[in-house]
């Protein structure tokens, strides 16, 4: 029987590790058994910007986007294939319309998540419009800067109400702080929050239907920052965070995306969950490398074989029925949410599906990693991200988390 053929498109910036790595990984996978005897293969293209009529037809089944978030050119282009051809996008530009903070905030706010306490404050600046001048001598009210700070309480962060990167992020402990940080904001919209004082910082990838938690360390340098610490969060509040992270993706219907939480004592404080194109390079990741890549190739597969589609609407309200039972405890709501989330990602189906289809995914990974290729790309990456005099360094340090990774992978596998 010939294999159904799918095309993967990849809409990619300036990164080269985790495209390698994706190309590698779903090229030795080869042809995928689906149901009733059905063969699947997989082809991948890296996707040219070009011209294109509103009524081409795209060649590709499912396009895996880390671009569009500042490229419009290609954005629109996934506007229209989104629209017109039912293509599968992780993420979909629309979904990510609330790629700004402020909108995840507010729906889960709505859904009862303990978001800290957030005030957006208008511009700082005027906005360059020839009307603004006007409207805001007739509609801006005065307001009272310290006065909402007093309010929130201090320690707080200023910060944009559709950051990254930490871009104008400040964190303000007094008046004159406070003053500082708003007269930099400039032309740029933020909000106010309440600092959480917090024991662990959890910071969740989500692919599909998997998620990982790892502690993160936002005051070291990028290579650091991701902790290999298997036992750093009680399972009950381990559980909890994985839950947030899938229902903020099931409720904007993210498929690939990271959530910040800050936790203190057995409270988890979501505080940044829209990540249009999250973190995955190997200089960060590192020992989650071969993880993030595998979930990646596994969720387009699934995706693929098994036709399942893209879906534009929210459904909101089924997750504000939720919200808004009478009674219900904070834990009842969250095991709501998670029956939702898991439906959406077909959770289940998803695992079976890997048991069955892929059942050496695992070696095929583990023997990748564990071989020349894998090191080839370990040291060109390292080699396009820093200077001369640090490579020999950073070769050596990744290397030992890589091999700390095909150590416990190895004890994994056997175990199994
Ligand atoms: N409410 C808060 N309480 C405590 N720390 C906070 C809070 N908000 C932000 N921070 C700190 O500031 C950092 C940057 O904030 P945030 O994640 O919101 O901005 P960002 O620009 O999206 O950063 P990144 O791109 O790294 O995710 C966080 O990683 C955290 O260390
Ligand atoms: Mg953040």
């Amino acid at each position: 029987m010939t294999a159904t053929r799918h095309l993967i498109g990849l809409l990619l910036g300036t990164e080269e590790d985790w495209p390698t790595a994706f190309e590698e990984i779903l090229g030795r996978l080869g042809p995928v058994a689906g149901t009733g005897g059905s063969r699947h293969a997989f082809d991948i293209e890296r996707i040219t910007i070009e011209p294109f009529s509103l009524r081409d037809r795209p060649r590709y089944a499912l396009a895996i986007d880390r671009l569009a978030y500042w490229y419009y050119h290609p954005r629109e282009w996934l506007k229209k294939v989104a629209l017109m051809d039912g293509v599968y996008l992780l993420n979909s530009p629309f979904t990510f319309q609330s790629m700004e903070k402020h909108a995840a905030y507010c729906a889960m706010m709505r859904l009862g998540l303990k978001v800290p306490d957030t005030v957006l404050v208008p511009y700082k600046n005027p906005v360059d419009n020839a009307r603004y001048a006007y409207t805001a001598e007739r509609y801006n009210k005065p307001f009272d800067l310290d006065a909402i700070a007093q309010r929130i309480g201090y320690p707080l962060f200023m910060k944009p109400y559709d950051g990254g990167a930490w871009r104008g992020v400040s964190r303000v402990s007094n008046a004159a702080e406070l003053h500082a940080a708003y007269d930099q904001s400039g032309e740029m919209l933020m909000h106010l929050q309440k600092a959480i004082d917090y024991d662990v910082f959890a910071r969740s990838l989500s692919i599909g239907a998997e998620t990982m938690v790892m502690r993160f360390q936002p005051e070291q340098p990028m290579h650091l920052r991701y902790a290999v610490d298997h036992e750093f969060l009680s399972p009950q509040v381990g559980g909890e965070v994985v839950t947030i992270g899938r229902l903020v993706n099931a409720f904007f219907r993210w498929e690939f995306n990271s959530c910040e939480t800050l936790v203190k004592g057995g409270d988890v404080y979501p505080i940044d969950y829209a990540n249009a194109c999250p973190d995955v390079a190997l200089t960060s990741l590192h020992y989650y490398f071969p993880w993030a890549i595998k979930a990646l190739v596994k969720w387009c597969v699934f995706v693929l074989v098994t036709g399942r589609r893209p879906r534009l609407d929210l459904e909101a309200d089924r997750f504000y029925e939720i919200a808004d039972q009478p009674g219900a405890s904070y834990g009842d709501k969250l095991g709501g949410y998670r029956q939702l989330a898991d439906a959406y990602f077909e959770t289940g189906r998803y695992h079976d599906f890997c048991a069955a289809s892929l059942p050496h995914i695992d070696e095929i990974v583990l023997d990748w990693v564990t071989g020349p290729a894998f090191d080839r790309l370990l040291i060109q990456t390292v080699r396009s991200t820093y200077p001369a005099y640090e490579h020999e360094r950073f070769v050596a340090h990744l290397r030992g988390l890589i091999d700390l990774w095909i150590a416990d992978e190895t004890a994994r596998l056997r175990a199994g």
